[in-house]
């Protein structure tokens, strides 16, 4: 995990996180925070053993590290967060010791994050969009009739 560490020590993505958590003080829907970033990670890790993907771990929490890292982008530049994050993940893969297949690899799982054609597909790409979603603890959430989600999309109950 030592490539990983990397990320989380790399001066863009700490600012861009500082940056994202400032912006986000009263945002009353789900924030992109660190916690986040690691429940993604995490989901989408316990999908990979329990579906026997062999995905590599490294990749996995690369590709949720830096998913929503570009929101600053988005919030302050109107570039869609997906974008944004792809731009940024560029550079700190780049630096933090990421073969080029594998910067491919994540990039792709970044920029397909919210595109529908990703939700069923085995690879990194799908394992991050469904653990991107399942993430969200909607049952618990004070913002739950104002939130844009369709209900029947909402996690009400816990399945991982
Ligand atoms: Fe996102
Ligand atoms: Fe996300």
């Amino acid at each position: 995990m030592e490539r990983v560490n990397r990320i989380c020590k790399h001066p863009l993505w700490r600012d861009n996180l500082e940056k994202i958590q400032e912006l986000e003080q009263d945002r009353i829907f789900c924030c992109h925070t660190i916690e986040h970033f690691l429940d993604v990670a995490r989901i989408a890790y316990i999908e990979d053993l329990e579906k026997n993907l062999h995905l590599s771990k490294e990749s996995i929490y690369a590709a949720a590290l830096l998913h929503d890292i570009g929101r600053y982008l988005q919030y302050t530049q109107g570039i869609p967060h997906e974008e944004g994050s792809v731009q940024i993940a560029k550079e700190i893969l780049k630096e933090c010791g990421f073969e080029q297949e594998e910067q491919e690899e994540i990039l792709s799982a970044i920029q397909g994050h919210r595109m529908q054609k990703t939700a069923f597909a085995d690879d990194l790409a799908g394992v991050l969009y469904r653990a991107d979603k399942k993430s969200r603890n909607c049952a618990f959430c004070t913002a739950f009739q104002e939130c844009h989600w369709d209900r029947e999309n909402k996690n009400l109950v816990i399945t991982v």
